[in-house]
């Protein structure tokens, strides 16, 4: 497939790299442009391109930045883009961490329905809820005993079938987690983020959270964070 990567840090750079890897041709960018990301796309395989480009890349984007910085994003970035391109939405809002508050979130709008409404796109919501180094070193043969299990949130269903298969591909059991409305149920805190679940487990995780406990979820996740940046500081 061809595919955009829009961001390229912890996440992105780690899923532009294991999808070059199976054979997927990957376009990538940053905020500060192609040139940046030179040595980068060198490495894995990928092309470096504009953010207007990645968006135009193919038939699947990624959008793996900053809840704050997806306001940055060019105007009208996917307006010529097909709908048939589907965009995945890996992001997780932060406000006391990194993103600064956002009203509509805080009012009860889900993450990845804000983010579809500031782009003025459908939105699949996957790869939120798994760590970076889980990503990057976690993916197993299907079949495998302890394969962990990745969930995804969305309303059209071919475009969910085409993530859920590059969810498998990537090395992880695919789990419908419902449309977009159920994406709060892998949102940071909730008992399916990051957890590193197999299958039943991720099942269970999803059924069992609670919509009332959205925010506490989230506020409980930033103080996990929160204290587990200051051992690391206290460990030098
Ligand atoms: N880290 C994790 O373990 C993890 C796990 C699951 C989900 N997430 C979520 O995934 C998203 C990305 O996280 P990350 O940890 O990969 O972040 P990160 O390491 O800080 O990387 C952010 C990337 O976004 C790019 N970016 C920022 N503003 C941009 C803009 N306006 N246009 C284009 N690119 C822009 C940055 O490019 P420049 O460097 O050029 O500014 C950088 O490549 C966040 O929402 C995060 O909450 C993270």
């Amino acid at each position: 497939m061809r595919i955009g990567v829009i961001g390229t840090g912890s996440m992105g750079g780690i899923l532009a790299r294991h999808l070059a890897k199976l054979g997927h041709e990957i376009s990538i960018a940053n905020s500060r442009g192609s040139e940046s990301l030179t040595a980068l796309a060198a490495e894995i395989g990928a092309t470096p391109v504009a953010v207007v480009d990645a968006a135009k890349a193919g038939e699947l984007v990624i959008i793996a930045i900053p809840t704050k910085a997806v306001t940055d994003l060019p105007k009208a970035l996917f307006a010529n883009v097909p709908s048939s391109v589907v965009v995945i939405d890996i992001g997780n809002y932060h406000p006391e961490l990194r993103d600064g508050r956002i009203d509509a979130i805080d009012c009860g709008m889900l993450d990845s329905q804000w983010v579809a409404l500031q782009i003025g796109r459908p939105v699949i919501k996957a790869f939120n809820n798994i760590f970076a180094k889980s990503l990057l070193e976690k993916g197993a043969p299907k079949g495998r005993k302890g394969r962990i299990a990745l969930s995804v949130a969305g309303d059209s269903l071919d475009a969910k079938a085409a993530v859920l298969r590059l969810v498998d591909d990537l090395g992880f059991d695919p789990v419908d987690c419902g449309d977009l409305d159920n994406s709060w149920r892998q949102q940071p805190g909730t008992l399916a983020y990051c957890q590193d679940l197999e299958a039943a487990a991720l099942r269970r995780a999803l059924t069992e959270a609670d919509r009332s406990r959205i925010a506490e979820y989230r506020a409980e996740q930033e103080a996990r964070i929160r204290r587990s940046m200051t051992s690391q500081t206290a460990e030098g």
